[in-house]
């Protein structure tokens, strides 16, 4: 069967402020994907939140873009938005940013990462697992370095070095900064790594949409690389990406690729969306409480049956205490930063900064510069 993974993420609303969705928005839409599940439109289904955003991980047959599924998850985000609004909770629907999509909601405001594939557990998938990855307070490009890491670098992922992943894989490059539509340049790995690094360096103009094996010709990840602001027309709110990356057999192993966010590395979101902060991995369900507003990601794993269902089990790979020292140097990593406050590069550039109000501040002022009137003064005839 041509079974195909979407994952689709929203922030439409949070308790006590922009840190977790409510216990009643969650059953809302466990509700409705239940029914969509029973009345054969998804497989199958997983609902998950990191911060405050909500993820629906979905299998099923209707491909990538699907308009049933897509307004499935639409409409299950506009009645957890209407249970945040009852609830009077801050920032309801705030990810919705279309009026009435039709079909395809990608574009609309919420992370959309899709991939399909044949699956019938035989040939070079045996056995089909993947992980999502979903992060919340940070910007699209956040990925961008460690998929880089565990796809095109040995010293992170050893298993580059087999013969099924040797020939290395194919990355699609999206330009987020061009609002004509999806910009995409496919580089491969290893042959044209600096080129991808040249780009994907930029976190906040370049991202990684999918990558695929070279050797297998089999989509490996998908990326939901989109700027809310380029869709909105103005800056809306960082993008929280979501990723789908399938594992094992002739793909990177689950640790080969979670090994890179032992880095923490640095990417731009926190608090009001406007700082550098390093991207804390954290376990599903984490609300967002820590003294900073950091940008935090989960990672859920998930085995395939026959039938394409995965929500008998589960894994949550940054539920371990190995992570507790990730977490901590992430903590500290942020001390350091935000020791220096607002200098330099604490904070993101004038056109990143996430709240036009810090703009709109210093375009307030920029009217008030005058010349320096240094003139020599004219000689007196
Ligand atoms: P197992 O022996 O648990 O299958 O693990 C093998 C392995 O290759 C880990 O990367
Ligand atoms: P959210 O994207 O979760 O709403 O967070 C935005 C923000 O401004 C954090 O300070
Ligand atoms: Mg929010
Ligand atoms: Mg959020
Ligand atoms: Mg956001």
């Amino acid at each position: 069967m041509r079974l195909t993974l979407s994952v689709i993420k929203a922030d439409v609303g949070s308790v006590g402020g922009h840190t977790k969705p409510s216990s009643r928005m969650m059953a809302t839409v466990e509700g409705e994907v239940a029914k969509a599940i029973c009345n054969g439109l998804l497989i199958d289904g997983f609902i998950c939140h990191t911060g405050d955003d909500i993820a629906i991980i979905m299998t099923h047959t209707r491909g990538e873009g699907s308009s049933e599924v897509h307004q499935l998850a639409w409409k299950t985000f506009l009645a957890a938005t209407s249970v945040a609004k009852t609830s009077g909770l801050y920032g309801a629907g705030q990810d919705l940013l279309a009026d009435a999509p039709s079909g395809n909601i990608r574009g609309a405001g919420p992370g959309v990462a899709e991939l399909s594939f044949d699956h019938s557990l035989s040939g070079a998938r045996p056995a089909e697992s993947f992980m999502v990855f979903a992060a919340d307070k940070c910007g699209p490009g956040a990925y961008n370095l460690p998929l880089y890491l565990a796809f095109a670098d040995p010293m992170y992922c050893a298993g580059l070095m087999l013969p099924p992943m040797i020939k290395g894989f194919r990355f699609h490059v999206i330009d987020m900064d061009n609002t004509a539509g999806d910009s995409l340049l496919e580089l491969d790995a290893p042959d044209d790594s600096y080129h991808i690094a040249a780009l994907l360096r930029d976190n906040e103009r370049f991202g990684i949409d999918r990558i695929i094996s070279r050797t297998h010709g089999e989509v490996v990840v998908a990326v939901s690389a989109q700027r809310l602001h380029a869709i909105a027309g103005k800056y809306t709110g960082k993008d929280d990406p979501v990723a789908i990356v399938r594992n094992q057999g002739i793909f990177p192993a689950p640790e080969e690729i979670i090994s890179p966010f032992a880095k923490a590395h640095f990417v731009g979101g926190d608090a009001r969306g406007s700082h550098v902060m390093p991207l804390m991995p954290v376990p599903l369900n984490t609300p967002v409480t820590g003294m900073y507003c950091l940008p935090i990601v989960s990672c859920v794993g998930f085995s395939i049956d026959r039938e394409g269902r995965f929500a008998e089990s589960y894994t949550d790979f940054f539920d371990n205490p190995a992570w507790d020292e990730v977490r901590r140097r992430a903590q500290r990593k942020a001390i350091e930063m935000r020791s220096q406050g607002w200098s330099g590069a604490a904070m993101l550039p004038y056109s990143e900064l996430e709240y036009g109000g810090f703009r709109d501040t210093v375009s307030g002022l920029l009217k008030r510069f005058r010349l320096r009137d240094d003139r020599k003064p004219e000689a007196a005839e």
